[in-house]
């Protein structure tokens, strides 16, 4: 018999719902807030209310387009952390009235691990582009910078991680003192493909093991702009393209050096990426550049399934529910939660 999975996300400022049955997705709907752009952030009061608005019409959108009934669903799978509070207890709240109404099991997901297990995401039955276990994964994103070892699909250990910003914390940081708007990752980004990487030089960390820092390249970035600034008040409109592309620059490298270093102490060379910043054209070149010179077989996930969505939940929904991986009624929302 199928096994169908409604996916629910709503941990941050994306609500979505989508529909996959044995691992095939039927359908993946997302309503973004455009609500936080005046605000330079997101707002956590508004998202919530945002949130309320959108989750029944996302939901009904999903199922629509999946072409079933609501009826043939067999476990809904929602996001219980981590994120912000309010946003995450409006997708719980809706995901248990729709299980106890229709029924059926709810299944808790872990957001990053959802991230990790978009790439098992198949748009088509014959889809078959999967890392195979183990793999190391980075997941790289607003919030956090980690390298997990992946050994099973329900099964995976964080063995780096940051120690103070994440990466895409470090580009949006990085773009807003440059005026650029947020989120800035994907302006950094764009104007970085014009410039020269070389063109300026960012302290790199020093930090022992797999754990990343991104707070030194931060302050390292904010001094080169105060005292380049002092000297000439247009010193950023004339050197933006630059600035961004030694800025992309160095995060990729402070990225690809831990990577290289954990695929290199655990011997694994199945290497994929995941997360916001996977977006990134500069990393995703380092990628591709790395599976040539070291042999890497790389997975880099669609640029649909690099953001907030709920198809990555129901993939990972789907995999606990194999595993008979229910949870309780009365689960509660974990805003901090490791993998
Ligand atoms: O995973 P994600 O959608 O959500 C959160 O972490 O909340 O990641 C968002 C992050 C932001 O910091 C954004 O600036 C960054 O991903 N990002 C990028 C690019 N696209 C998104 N950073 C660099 N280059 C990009 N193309």
């Amino acid at each position: 018999m199928s096994i169908t999975i409604l996916g629910i996300e709503s941990s941050c400022d994306d609500t979505s719902a989508a529909v996959i049955r044995d691992g095939v997705m039927l359908s993946n709907v997302i309503a973004g807030q455009a609500v936080h752009e005046a605000y330079g952030g997101v707002v956590p009061e508004l998202a919530s209310r945002a949130h309320q608005q959108n989750i029944i019409p996302v939901v009904t959108e999903a199922i629509k387009r999946a072409g079933i009934d609501r009826s043939e669903l067999s476990a809904i799978a929602f996001t219980r952390g981590p994120g912000l509070m309010g946003s995450l207890l409006v997708g719980t709240s809706f995901s248990k009235g729709l299980a106890l109404s229709l029924h059926i099991p709810m299944i808790e997901v872990n957001h990053l691990q959802a991230h990790v297990l978009a790439h098992f995401i198949k748009e088509h039955p014959e889809d078959d582009h999967q890392p195979a276990f183990p793999f190391l994964c980075l997941l790289v994103s607003g919030g956090n910078s980690q390298i997990i070892k992946v050994d099973s699909y329900n099964k995976m250990e964080v063995i780096g991680q940051t120690i103070d910003d994440a990466a895409g914390e470090a580009f949006d940081k990085c773009a807003k003192v440059m005026g650029l708007g947020y989120p800035g990752g994907p302006v950094v980004n764009r104007l970085a493909n014009e410039g020269n990487p070389k063109a300026f030089k960012f302290s790199k960390p020093h930090i022992p093991g797999l754990n990343y820092s991104f707070s030194g390249l931060k302050t390292s970035f904010l001094y080169t702009l105060r005292d380049k600034l002092a000297e000439n008040a247009d010193f950023i409109e004339e050197n933006k393209a630059d600035l961004c592309a030694s800025l992309q620059a160095t995060v990729v490298d402070i990225l690809m050096d831990k990577l290289r270093k954990a695929s290199q102490e655990t011997g694994i060379k199945e290497i994929a990426v995941a997360g916001g910043v996977s977006a990134n054209s500069g990393l995703r070149d380092a990628f591709e550049d790395h599976a040539r010179r070291y042999g890497w077989n790389v997975f880099l996930p669609q640029f649909a399934f690099t953001t907030d969505n709920a198809a990555m939940v129901a993939i990972t929904g789907y995999y606990k529910y194999l595993d008979r991986l229910f949870c309780p009624m009365d689960a509660v929302p974990f805003s901090r939660v490791e993998i």
